[in-house]
């Protein structure tokens, strides 16, 4: 027997305000830079600046529609613009631990979506009206490459869930990093100590 959200989910509306939010709103989630540790090559600049002011790299404002199996959730994500140490802002990145597929739709401003399949990386050019697909098995994370908010909605199956410390351990393949030409792909290099 199929499992459903109880209580019941209803046929429902849901709207975009503005760029970075869906009313109805479920969970919100903010991510500092005290969320990002281990994640830039430049952990060392990054515990500096979260000892500090501790900004905000992202929000991410979920429908209602709860993480469970048969339920498509979806989300919107916003990436403040800026870098750590020649590093665009980013998502900390997962893979599903369920391996599903998943829609990203751009809304605003510019960005990209670096994909990870434990070999191979890949990257998308995201704006707004562009639709970047992750296949099933591949860990994916969100880079804002241009100088506004980059925000982008999500569509994902409830059970794909959540795995952040995959990528702790097998990086995203290559880092994204500010260039004069806007942005370049680099090799994954391991992050510096905080001491270092
Ligand atoms: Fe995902």
């Amino acid at each position: 027997m199929p499992t459903y959200a109880v209580p019941p989910i209803d046929p429902m509306s849901i709207r975009l305000e503005g760029t970075d939010r869906l009313v109805p709103e479920g969970p919100v989630l903010t991510r500092r830079l005290s969320d990002l540790e281990g994640l830039f090559a430049r952990e060392d600049l990054r515990a500096a600046g979260a000892a500090g002011e501790d900004p905000i790299v992202y929000t991410v404002s979920s429908s209602p529609v709860p993480e469970l199996p048969r339920e498509l959730p979806q989300s919107i994500t916003t990436i403040r613009p800026g870098t750590i140490g020649g590093e665009f802002h980013m998502t900390k990145g997962h893979q599903h631990p369920d391996p599903q597929g998943e829609i990203y739709l751009g809304l605003r401003g510019v960005g990209g979506l670096l994909m990870f399949d434990g070999q191979d990386t890949r990257w998308i050019d995201m704006s707004e009206g562009v639709i970047g697909y992750i296949p099933p098995g591949w860990a994916h994370r969100s880079v804002n490459v241009g100088d506004e908010d980059y925000s982008f909605l999500a569509v994902y199956p409830g059970s794909a869930g959540h795995d952040y410390q995959w990528v702790l351990d097998h990086g995203m393949g290559r880092r994204v990093m500010s260039s004069a030409g806007g942005h370049e792909l680099v090799a994954y290099t391991a992050p510096t100590t905080s001491q270092g």
